[in-house]
């Protein structure tokens, strides 16, 4: 079934999904995720037979998703964003909480992922826009279908390396969508080197899975993967109704499509 996320997530895939689908119509039964980020990919793609598998090296975003897995816990979180509120004021506060538990650090990333700037949750800016922006009253059912989804599906907080050299017997796709190759800023949590790039490289040159992988459209990536299959891809961002942007990507397999 397909899901929409309930984060807000820089470099997200939601509005290249159209675009994107085609491609994970190639046959497997296993699904890894290495860099999943808000999970657009993972929550539009039917689940596999085998096996699915998400990751990210964000330990906090790594946690939420654990904690909304479990019915449990996942009650302990709405509890907690039960009347809550959306103002700069408790931004502020919110920043400052010390968490003590996995629920409060949950509640803590999606407080500041709902309300900070962009979702950028490196050093989150108060950023919510009244009036498009999701209400917190609404929060709870965003986050449900998601949760639904994520019964069963292993969810670890690795380097994309151990995700994407695990053993299996299963016929396995990996959709990987690393932080951006020019970046010109840090926008996430963890740094990603140029090393970082190059080592994901050589890996997927030597993986035998199938690979689906997004990158921003630049000379350097189509450099880098000229022994792959590159396709461009564009499609345009509603910012709002009257405000629409082009996006231009990259994806590359090593399948022909
Ligand atoms: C472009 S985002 C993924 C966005 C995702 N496709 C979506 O639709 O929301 C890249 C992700 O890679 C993660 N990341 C950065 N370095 C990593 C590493 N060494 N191993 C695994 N994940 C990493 C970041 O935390 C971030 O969530």
């Amino acid at each position: 079934m397909k899901i929409r996320t309930c984060l807000r997530y820089p470099g997200g895939k939601f509005y290249g999904l159209k675009k994107i689908r085609p491609f994970y119509n190639i046959p497997h039964n296993e699904f890894r995720e290495p860099f999943v980020g808000g999970g657009s990919i993972f929550l539009d793609k039917e689940l596999c037979s085998k096996a699915n598998w998400i990751n990210d090296s964000d330990k906090e975003l790594i946690i939420f998703y654990k904690v909304i897995q479990n019915p449990i816990t996942k009650k302990q979180l709405y509890k907690l964003l039960e009347n809550e509120v959306a103002n700069r004021e408790r931004h502020k506060k919110v920043l400052m909480i010390k968490p003590k538990n996995n629920i409060e650090i949950a509640f803590k990333y999606f407080y500041l992922n709902r309300t900070s700037f962009s979702g950028i949750m490196n050093k989150p800016r108060w950023g919510y826009a009244l009036g498009s922006s999701v209400t917190p009253d609404r929060w709870t059912e965003r986050i449900e279908p998601v949760a639904n989804k994520l019964k069963d599906i292993k969810i670890t907080p690795l380097d994309f390396r151990e995700v994407i050299e695990a053993k299996s017997k299963n016929d396995v796709l990996l959709y990987l969508d690393p932080p951006y190759f020019e970046a010109s800023r840090a926008i996430y949590k963890n740094e990603f080197s140029k090393q970082d790039h190059l080592d994901l490289c050589d890996l997927l040159k030597k993986t035998n899975y199938k690979f689906i992988l997004s990158y921003e459209n630049c000379a350097g990536v189509k450099r880098l993967y000229n022994w792959a299959n590159v396709c461009d891809i564009d499609f345009t961002y509603f910012m709002s109704e009257a405000r629409r942007q082009n996006g231009s990507e990259l994806i590359i397999t090593n399948f022909t499509f």
